[in-house]
């Protein structure tokens, strides 16, 4: 009789707190997300773009979730598996429990394992993600396995950055030479992203519906991460997705790049479209797509990259820096830190504008021209042109303190979920740039937020 009266009781409690979530859920104006994206290989780096826990700290008081990544297929198995078994899984030192550990100290902090978000092997000639959906008996270990791995190490959930392929880049063609002006004509030619689109996009919902299911009985979250140049209307079945989905990071980046456009720099990640160029390629065209299908704009996150995309400028690129840029040289060269051909971390850049330190400086060692966004519709640049032997020059787009709260700013003004920050790696962690305030775009954003 006691034991029944306390079930009551019990009962009764749970209904409350079942309630108070979900007008939670409903009541999500007041409640943006932050959701910090924290990439375990930072750990591992050398050098001053090493990220430790210590590191990590100091953000952790401004986001609502952490994703950690990246987890990775095995194409064999079919299991969701760590790509990195001493780093993630070393008894006492392993980043999945250490990480998953910060929950003690931040008690409100969701943590979640990622999957895929590029950063897994593919081959393209067997795509594991695609061949994965393509039979409901390799979803079981999937599903069965991504389940384990986050009980045990006791996330709060799953990310999907499912990897599928990725749209062609789109070849502008236009006049040439130094006073060639915006484009004629934008060409795809006939390529076909994948045949099997409509199936791969039936099939990717059946999988969402029976992770959903099995993670139900936890109560473990399930993220949609949709990765840069991944078109949405032909993966993603809006509504029949949605309502399996925790949330949606809408990961609007990255859309130009100099792997992909080497031979034009152009904005990589702006909010609205440039002048009639690359209409889809923006960040309100993908946030539109979603809620024209019925996504409910407290599930969208806008991810804003901590990274800046750089091109080689050539004396034939002009002397005035306007995007689009054109007869650039593919990427530049890599920054001391991230090391990556093309690819500058916030500090990096932050480094190269004016500053006390380049203001003397020639050459490679120079500053680069800062060019703002009074518009706050595109994002920054920085640029140099080629010296008249036709070297050193840099065409530098990036996401700064100021755009990043623009995009904030957009992200409050449509009424959407939050924010997703990738990386904070790449943020500027230790302060160095800009007088010792760590992690100034986290902050940005969290300040308008
Ligand atoms: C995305 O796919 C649709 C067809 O479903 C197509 O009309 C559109 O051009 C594609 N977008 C890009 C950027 O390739």
């Amino acid at each position: 009789m006691r034991a029944q009266q306390q079930n009551m009781k019990l009962f009764g409690l749970l209904s409350l707190l079942v309630g108070a979530l979900a007008i939670g859920q409903i009541n999500a104006a007041g409640n943006t997300h932050l959701v910090c994206y924290y990439d375990g290989g930072s750990f591992v780096r050398e050098g001053l773009s090493k990220l430790t826990l210590n590191d990590l700290e100091p953000a952790l008081q401004f986001c609502t979730h952490l994703v950690y990544g990246f987890a990775g297929i095995n194409p064999t198995s079919n299991k969701l598996v760590s790509n990195n078994e001493k780093l993630d899984l070393d008894v006492g030192s392993g980043l999945y429990r250490t990480v998953t550990g910060l929950k003690k100290k931040y008690p409100a902090l969701k943590v979640l394992l990622s999957v895929g978000g590029d950063r897994d092997q593919v081959d393209p000639d067997n795509n594991k993600y695609l061949t994965l959906l393509e039979s409901s008996n390799a979803r079981i270990p999937f599903i069965n396995s991504a389940h384990s791995l986050v009980k045990t190490y006791g996330f709060d959930g799953l990310d999907l950055g499912w990897q599928f392929p990725k749209n062609k880049p789109k070849k502008v063609h236009g006049g040439i030479g130094k006073f060639w002006k915006g484009f004629k004509k934008i060409f795809t030619g006939d390529f076909v992203v994948d045949e099997k689109a409509e199936e791969h996009k039936e099939e990717f919902t059946a999988l969402v519906r029976e992770l959903k299911n099995a993670f139900r009985p936890d109560g473990y979250l399930l993220g949609l991460s949709v990765l840069p140049n991944v078109n949405s209307s032909l993966f993603y079945d809006v509504p029949a997705l949605i309502n399996n989905l925790d949330y949606v990071n809408l990961h609007a980046y990255d859309f130009q790049t100099p792997e992909r456009n080497p031979e034009v720099a152009d904005f990589p990640a702006p909010i609205y479209e440039p002048n009639e160029r690359h209409p889809e390629a923006n960040v309100n065209y993908q946030v539109q797509f979603w809620l024209n299908n019925h996504a409910p704009a407290s599930k969208l996150n806008v991810a804003i990259a901590t990274w800046g995309r750089a091109w080689k400028m050539t004396k034939d690129s002009g002397l005035t820096g306007l995007p689009p840029v054109a007869e650039t040289d593919g990427a530049a060269p890599a920054g001391l830190q991230t090391q990556t051909a093309g690819f500058l971390s916030w500090p990096e850049v932050c480094a190269k504008l004016p500053n006390p330190a380049n203001q003397h400086l020639k050459g490679a060692d120079g500053p680069l021209r800062k060019v703002g966004d009074p518009t706050k519709r595109f994002g920054s640049y920085a640029y140099r042109s080629a010296d008249d032997s036709g070297e050193n020059g840099v065409w530098v787009a990036y996401e700064d303190p100021d755009t990043a709260a623009n995009k904030a700013t957009f992200v409050k003004a449509k009424g959407l979920g939050g924010v997703a920050l990738v990386d904070l790696s790449f943020d500027d962690f230790r302060g160095g740039c800009t007088g010792g305030e760590e992690y100034p775009i986290l902050r940005a954003i969290k300040y308008k937020l």
